[in-house]
């Protein structure tokens, strides 16, 4: 048996219980993990709350949250030869299923990567969702050239710090968004230009924009609007949000424009190697705000709710 923080009904915080479950076998093209840590997302606490119309369909009571973690391989399937026993790795957890606020966890061999050797565990499990989210709007949905400009909203947080860093490695020019207390750490992260969202008029500032990634937790039509204003004729703009896009009046303004607006889902994990690399050669810092142990998983889920995490929240689940 092993520890694991459960729900068996959607709703508040209160709904996280730790109790003992089965430890999982993994099927022929799964590994089994021991978990170190496991990264805390937004979407852990909109499953924890039930879903939305695409995800609630998936979801099985009881539930173990937690689809981003790092550890060690103590079990490989029969079909599998990319990892053996003892391999210390990072990605995401098999979703649908039981994910990794728990002592071990199931994953897809794919979906899996070799961890960066020059960070702990703690940090290599804030990457693998927030990153794979960063690199497919920056790269595979945003198409970010050497030159080109990006404006990433929402900079500070998980999926938009390392949009930052990744873009900027590529050689892009970077534009990004925050409050005003995150605005330094945007100019350290090697953001051109930081721009406070409260204090300033982004769209009075700029114009002709490549790319616009929305990393940010709002979901805000008007805000949508003042995007396209700033892309360039032909641009592109992508968002992180399930919800996009959702209203008529931003597909119009696009298409006036001839830019394209697109819902970034990662579609392939192979960028995990890279990013390990990136963070193994000092391109790629993992920002990890705040440690928590397991038995505080509610508590995450309050300051990843309250929606101004710097970097990345996780749950340590063994020491390094
Ligand atoms: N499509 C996918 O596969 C996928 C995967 C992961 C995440 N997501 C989505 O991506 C979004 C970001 O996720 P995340 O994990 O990076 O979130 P996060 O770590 O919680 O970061 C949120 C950041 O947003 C900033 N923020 C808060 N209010 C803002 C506002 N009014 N305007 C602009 N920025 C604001 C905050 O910065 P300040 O403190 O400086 O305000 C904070 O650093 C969420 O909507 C999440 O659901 C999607």
């Amino acid at each position: 048996m092993m520890k694991a923080i459960r729900i068996h009904e959607f709703g508040g915080p209160e709904v996280l219980k730790l109790e003992e479950a089965e430890i999982p076998s993994p099927a022929m093209d799964e590994i089994l993990v021991k978990t170190y840590a496991s990264g805390v997302n937004l979407v852990d606490c909109g499953i924890r709350r039930g879903g939305n119309d695409i995800l609630r369909p998936l979801l099985k009571l009881p539930l173990t949250l937690g689809w981003d973690a790092s550890g060690v391989v103590e079990e490989v399937g029969s079909g599998v030869t990319n990892f053996k026993k003892g391999d210390a790795v990072y990605g995401l957890p098999k979703f649908p299923g039981d994910g990794s606020y728990a002592e071990y966890f199931i994953a897809r061999a794919t979906q899996m990567a070799i961890k960066p050797k020059s960070i702990g565990f703690n940090e290599a499990a804030g990457v693998p969702l927030a990153g794979t989210t960063a690199w497919s709007g920056v790269f595979d949905f945003g198409k970010i050239q050497t030159g080109q400009s990006l404006l990433v909203h929402g900079a500070a947080g998980g999926v938009g710090s390392i949009a930052v860093q990744i873009a900027k490695a590529k050689g892009a020019y970077v534009i990004g968004t925050a409050s005003a207390g995150n605005l330094d750490f945007l100019r350290k992260l090697g953001a051109d230009e930081a721009i406070d969202y409260n204090n300033q008029r982004f769209e009075d500032l700029l114009k002709d924009i490549d790319v616009v990634f929305d990393a940010s937790p709002v979901r805000d039509n008007e805000v949508r609007l003042k995007f396209v204003q700033v892309i360039k004729e032909g641009g592109k703009l992508v968002s992180s949000q399930l919800d996009f896009p959702c209203s008529e009046a931003v597909n119009n303004a696009l298409s006036a424009k001839n830019a394209t607006g697109e819902l970034v889902l990662p579609q392939n994990y192979t960028c995990l190697q890279e990013m390990a690399s990136l963070i193994d050669e000092g391109k790629l810092q993992v920002v990890v705000s705040r440690v928590y142990p397991l038995e505080q998983a509610a508590e995450a889920h309050m300051e990843n709710e309250a929606g101004h995490v710097r970097g990345k929240l996780v749950l340590e689940i063994r020491k390094d």
